[in-house]
């Protein structure tokens, strides 16, 4: 039996009935159709279904879509447009902080939601934000830049 469920995704109100073991990722992605966020290991490790709930980042692999009943969840798809990115879109982007871009929505999420407390998050402050988010291109240093980056043009209102 599904449990009706009211979320507001990306500032729109959703209302769906859900198995109670629909995960919040499956939710997004097969419900929704909001693919941006991706699933890695399903496990709490990789941190590539990132997502904010209630302005937090949150593993969405490890909630249930129920629980985020009331809730304002926002994905990679309300975070910026093609032609006005987000400042850690454009920090990834200037800074190549990416290569395969899988893990790259997990990265923006996570790193959006540290810069929304920290407008100038440290080099350690960065990586410790970002030690839940696996990437397996880049090394890190250029995420890390790209976060410095992004603090920067969120900073001089960019
Ligand atoms: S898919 Fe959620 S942490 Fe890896
Ligand atoms: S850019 Fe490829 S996994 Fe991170």
């Amino acid at each position: 039996m599904g449990v009706k469920i009211r979320v507001n995704v990306n500032g729109e109100a959703q209302e769906d009935d859900v198995a109670p073991r629909t995960l919040l990722v499956h939710w997004l992605r097969e419900n929704l159709a909001l693919t941006g966020t991706h699933i890695g290991c399903e496990t709490t490790l990789c941190g590539a279904c990132t997502v904010h709930v209630d302005g937090m980042a949150v593993k969405s692999c490890t909630m249930l879509a129920v629980q985020a009943d009331g809730c304002d969840v926002r994905t990679i798809e309300g975070m910026g447009e093609l032609d006005a990115l987000h400042p850690v879109q454009r920090g990834f982007w200037e800074e190549h902080g990416l290569q395969c871009g899988y893990c790259t929505p997990g990265m923006i999420m996570a790193a959006s939601a540290l810069l929304a407390q920290n407008a100038d998050p440290s080099e350690a402050q960065i990586r410790h934000a970002l030690e839940g988010n696996i990437c397996r291109c880049t090394g890190y240093q250029q995420i890390v830049n790209a976060v410095q980056h992004a603090a920067r043009l969120a900073r001089e209102g960019k």
